[in-house]
Parts: structure tokens; C-alpha cells; sequence
């Protein structure tokens, strides 16, 4: 069946001719005159590519979500450096203006069937989750430009471009740590991680992500009222997001003679739609090759918005969450272990597994007293999860509840590791994050399955 395109720019000229004649893959349904009118079209259904040829620069990742979300994929015609590199940073497929009808034919159904190898519209933008997971091997394999897939953004690395299961050149890894609401604990487990991970010697990146309550900042003692991931997720939307800017972007956290750099979250929850997720998902690309580790403080919410609204060009308040769990290598679930936190887990897990299955989350139970499960807390919890949590999921680590240690870190708008060391809670959460610590008493506290 024939691909319906729509085309924006007097620069498509010819071309539209050319594909006409090719009598093949692809059929242009609708010249448009101005880019309100591409929007417009692609959310009425005709299309399902749109191609680009007058001005590179109209093209943002807020554009790429939203064409993606009507599952239209996207083809600009560029020649200049900076536009490619541009485009190369957003992960926008482009060609050079001089292409023949057959590439251009090819390449646009190249990026219609990744988009269909996607499941849900906020994935249906990214080449690098393609990449990841290997669904766009092909082109990227080939060394092809059209992708312009290179994760340094820089458009350098096309000769070499990856091959199977190295999608993803940067080295660092990125963690996302996730709960349900009812402030189980996600801050505090996040910032602690990084934390450890930054004093251990690791570069390492904090981003708040959460839309609903950000508190790394507060939890940091820092005053930053610019919103440090929302200028990163600006510069990416634009396409300028590169490591310095990036750098520029977070402030540093001195820790143990260590720096821990910080993207802060948004100060007033009405700004979560500046997390886009296309952005948020470029940032963390970018991070990847900036820290050996980032760490991500997510929101709770999975829910998706879009099948609560018939508008599906609706910005999504829990896309950015989503991104980053579909991002992450590893996912920590943190809940509270009482009677209230542990179903909420459990439900909230079911949800993840819905949302986004390839998660595989590691399960943090946080809180964890005997006052609020009986004598021997980790058994009693033990015991509950056999039977009501998640087959396949086992509890990862315990960690204590410690509301005078927690207070006084927050107090002084510190980590755990400068102002309770020798504390439980501080040598469960090193051990998650796989730091040794040197201890006069081991900790009873322990990591329990494999990490
Ligand atoms: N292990 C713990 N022991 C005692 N209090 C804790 C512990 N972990 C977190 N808290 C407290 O619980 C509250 C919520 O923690 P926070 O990390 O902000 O949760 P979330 O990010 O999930 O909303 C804070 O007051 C925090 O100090
Ligand atoms: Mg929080």
C-alpha cells in the first residue's frame, strides 16, 4: 500500500513529481503552504510522513512529538552543517535537497515503519530507543546518513555508525527511580544514590524529573529557581543540547571533596510541560555520554493522559516519567513498607508492566519498621510479597526507616554520607548503589537479590 505524504516548502518542487512518477511506495496526498497547515493535515489522518524542504529550522522536538503522536514520521530536506547537526541532535531523519525520488521514497518508508515498530506515541519519535533496541539496525548499520542516528549528535560518526547492540554509543548508564505516589521515598533513595555513587569517584548527573513535586533542590539546600532540567529539555527542543551546554546546565553539589551535578526540577508544577519527552529523552542522551551515571527522580504518575482526552495532541503531563523509565537501564520501585505503600507498589507495578514492560524493576522497599509490620520487618514484608507481589519481581533491598537521620540530612540540605555516615539507611543505599563504604559495623541492612 502506498504511503500518504504531505510536503511543506516551495523547495519540494520537482520532487514531488519525481515520487508521483516512481508510481511506487509513496504518494504526496497534499502540498501545504505554511507549517500550521502540515499539522493541521497530519492530524486530520491523510498522512502518514510529512516531508520538509524550505526551512530546517522550523523543526523542533515539540513538532517531532506531535507529528509522531498523529503517527506521521518526518523527512527534512537539509544541505547545511549546522541544519543536519541540528536535525542529527534531534533525531530527525533529513536528506540531502539534490536526492533522487528513490531514496527519498526509501527513506521515508524507512521512517514510517520505525515509527510503527513503536507501541505508544510518546516512543513513536525516538530513533534512539530504535537504536537501543535494535529495531533500527538496518539503517543505522548501513552507516546511513538519512537517520543521522550518531548519539554523539554531532554528525561526525555516521562512517562507523553503530552496529548490533551498541545503538547507544555513550558509556554511562542511567537509573530512574520510581514509585507510587504517597512519597514513598523516591527523592530521598534518588539523591542518596547519586550521591554515593558522585562520592565513590563516578561523574555523576541528577535530574529531577518529577512533574508533580520536584525536591531535589530542597533536598540539596539549593536555591535554583531556573529550573535546570527545563533549560536542558529548551536547549534539546531546539536542538542545541550538546555536553557543554548541558554542563551549563546543572549546578555542582561538593560532596566529599566530589562534585555531583544537578539538574533541578521545575519550581511550579504548572511548568511540567516543559519536560517533553522527545527533549527529556535527548537530554538523557547527551548525559550519557556526560556522567558515568545518571540518576533520574521520576514522578509517580503512569497514567496516560491521552486516553483520558480526545485531544492526542495534547502535551502529556506523564510522558517525561514514561520516557525515562523507557530509558533507563535500571529502574528502582520504591514503596513504603506498611500496609498502605506495599499495595500501592504492587498496583503501581502492575501498571509499569503495562506501561512499559521491558522495565524489569528492582524493588526498594523503603521505610521499613516494625512498627508498621510487626516483629522481624523484612521477613513479615518477605512473607507479604511471596504472596502478593509481582511473580518474577523480588524485593531488591530494605531500607530502614530513619525519620531523625532523614530530618537532620534534609535540615542541612545534605546526603546521608555527610551527615549520618555511619548510618543504616546510608549503608543500605550505598550498598544499592554497589559502593563500598567503609564501616567499623556491618550493617544489617542489606541488598537482598541479585542487583
Ligand atoms: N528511610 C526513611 N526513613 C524515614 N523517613 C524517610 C525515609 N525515606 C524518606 N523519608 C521521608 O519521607 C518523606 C518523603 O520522602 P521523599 O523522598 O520526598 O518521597 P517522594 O520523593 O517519594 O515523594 C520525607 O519527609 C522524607 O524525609
Ligand atoms: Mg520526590
Amino acid at each position: 500500500m502506498s504511503i500518504p505524504v504531505v510536503t511543506l516548502g516551495s523547495g519540494v518542487g520537482t520532487i514531488v513529481q519525481d515520487l508521483e512518477r516512481l508510481h511506487g511506495p509513496v504518494t504526496v496526498v497534499r502540498r501545504c503552504a505554511e507549517l500550521s497547515e502540515l499539522i493541521a493535515a497530519c492530524q486530520s489522518g491523510i498522512a502518514r510522513a510529512a516531508i520538509l524542504a524550505d526551512d530546517a529550522g522550523d523543526v523542533t522536538a515539540a513538532l517531532v512529538d506531535r507529528l509522531a503522536a498523529s503517527g506521521v514520521a518526518l523527512l527534512v530536506l537539509a544541505d547545511q552543517e549546522a541544519a543536519k547537526a541540528r536535525l542529527d541532535a534531534l533525531k530527525v531523519a533529513h536528506a540531502p535537497r539534490g536526492s533522487t525520488a528513490d531514496v527519498l521514497s526509501g527513506l521515508i518508508t524507512e521512517a514510517v515503519h520505525q515509527l510503527q515498530g513503536q507501541d505508544t506515541p510518546t516512543l513513536l519519535a525516538d530513533p534512539a530507543r530504535a537504536l537501543r533496541t535494535g529495531t533500527a539496525q538496518r539503517g543505522a548499520a548501513a552507516g546511513d546518513p538519512r537517520l543521522g542516528m550518531d548519539a554523539t549528535g554531532d554528525g561526525t560518526a555516521q562512517e562507523d555508525a553503530p552496529g548490533e547492540g551498541d545503538g547507544v554509543r555513550a558509556n554511562g548508564t542511567v537509573s530512574a527511580v520510581w514509585g507510587p505516589a504517597g512519597a514513598p521515598g523516591r527523592t530521598t533513595v534518588a539523591v542518596n544514590l547519586a550521591a554515593e555513587a558522585a562520592a565513590a569517584g563516578k561523574t555523576v548527573l541528577l535530574i529531577d524529573a518529577d512533574t508533580y513535586g520536584s525536591s531535589v533542590a530542597a533536598s540539596l539546600g539549593l536555591l535554583d529557581e531556573s529550573a535546570g532540567v527545563a533549560h536542558a529539555c529548551r536547549l534539546a527542543d531546539q536542538g542545541l543540547l550538546d555536553q557543554a551546554s548541558l554542563l551549563r546546565s546543572a549546578l555542582g553539589v561538593s560532596l566529599k571533596g566530589r562534585r555531583l551535578l544537578v539538574l533541578t526540577g521545575i519550581t511550579r508544577s504548572d511548568r511540567w510541560i516543559e519536560l517533553r519527552p522527545t527533549a527529556l529523552g535527548v537530554v538523557l542522551e547527551q548525559a550519557r555520554h556526560l556522567a558515568d551515571l545518571t540518576v533520574i527522580d521520576c514522578g509517580f504518575s503512569l497514567e496516560a493522559d491521552e486516553e483520558l482526552s480526545f485531544d492526542t495532541m495534547a502535551p502529556r503531563r506523564n510522558g517525561a516519567t514514561l520516557r525515562a523509565l523507557e530509558l533507563a537501564d535500571t529502574v528502582y520501585a520504591v514503596g513504603a513498607a506498611d500496609s498502605v505503600g506495599v499495595p500501592r507498589l504492587v498496583r503501581a507495578l502492575a501498571e509499569l508492566a503495562a506501561a512499559v514492560p521491558g522495565a524489569a524493576p528492582k524493588v526498594v522497599l523503603n521505610k521499613v519498621r516494625a512498627s508498621a509490620v510487626g516483629r522481624s520487618p523484612e521477613r513479615q514484608l518477605r512473607d507479604a510479597w511471596d504472596r502478593f507481589g509481582p511473580a518474577g519481581t523480588p524485593i531488591t533491598a530494605f531500607l530502614p526507616a530513619e525519620p531523625a537521620t532523614v530530618d537532620a540530612a534534609l535540615l542541612a540540605g545534605n546526603a546521608l554520607l555527610e551527615t549520618a555516615p555511619a548510618s543504616p539507611l546510608r549503608h543500605a543505599i550505598a550498598a544499592l548503589a554497589d559502593v563500598s563504604v567503609a564501616s567499623r559495623r556491618r550493617s544489617r541492612w542489606a541488598v537482598t537479590g541479585a542487583k
